[in-house]
């Protein structure tokens, strides 16, 4: 098929960081997809954004599973062709605060498989389409808890931690390519997530929309991305956005 707009796919977007950053990319002429667990609530989210006047692909699918991570993207490329952007954001916090020895097993082992397969699987088989054209831009949003260990946040900071490791690696890998990856560390926001990192949080903090000059410097930039991290509240910050 012949290729009208850029392409982007976004893995949670039924709210959060993932739904704001759905509407940005529907006011830029974008064709969309997203997905999340919930069909009724990422079904909402592509309403607005086809209000906007986007064209999107709405998915229940659950990011751990290779199946479903293989029908997003090939229900993708079907419908608007080869895939310009990837945001790996789909992420669970998993327990609220609790210390690691009373952390349990499974819950752990979710919150890696969430946190960490979810971003490898979803790179691996977007991969395919963008080494072919060789170009794409995948995005993968850290934390500030994947290079600092905060106590009682137990998986979650460990899975962020393995997905710095992820992503380094693997732009390692793509040197001599056009295809680039890189992290963003979002900072803290005011979402489902951070309630539960933070019950009763008495701070203030970013709501997801405050980061979306952020994105505009990111996706300015004509190259040079590949294996870099980037923290959207420094930039804010030096740019008096914030
Ligand atoms: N909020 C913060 O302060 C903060 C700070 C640093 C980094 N981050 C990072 O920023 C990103 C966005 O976080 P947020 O605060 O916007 O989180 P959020 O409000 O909890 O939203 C998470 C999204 O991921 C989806 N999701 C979770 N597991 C999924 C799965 N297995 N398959 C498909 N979708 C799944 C959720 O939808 P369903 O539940 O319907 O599946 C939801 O749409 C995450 O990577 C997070 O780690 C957040």
């Amino acid at each position: 098929m012949e290729k009208q707009k850029p392409v982007v796919l976004i893995t949670g977007a039924s709210r959060g960081l993932g739904e704001a950053l759905t509407y940005y990319f529907a006011e830029r002429n974008y064709s969309i997809a997203i997905c999340s667990r919930h069909l009724k609530e990422i079904q909402k989210v592509k309403k607005k954004a086809e209000k906007l006047g986007a064209s999107v692909i709405a998915l229940e699918v659950d990011v751990t599973h290779s199946k479903e991570v293989d029908r997003l993207i090939s229900v993708t490329e079907y419908h608007f062709g080869s895939i310009d952007i990837v945001i790996n954001n789909a992420s669970i916090f998993g327990p609220g605060p609790c210390e690691l020895t009373d952390y349990d097993e499974q819950a752990f082992r979710n919150v890696l498989t969430t946190n960490v397969l979810n971003p490898f699987l979803v790179t691996k088989r977007v991969l395919s389409g963008m080494l072919v054209h060789n170009q794409g831009l995948v995005i993968t949003i850290t934390s500030e808890a994947g290079i600092t260990g905060f106590a009682e946040w137990g998986a979650y900071g460990i899975s962020k931690f393995a997905v710095e490791g992820l992503i380094q690696t693997w732009s390692d890998e793509l040197a001599d390519y056009e295809v680039e990856l890189c992290l963003v560390d979002p900072g803290e926001m005011n979402t489902k997530m951070h309630e539960r990192a933070v019950p009763n949080c008495d701070y203030s903090l970013l709501e997801p929309n405050q980061l979306l000059p952020f994105f505009d410097y990111l996706l300015s930039l004509k190259g040079g991305r590949n294996g870099q991290r980037y923290s959207a509240p420094d930039f804010l910050e030096a740019n008096g956005y914030v």
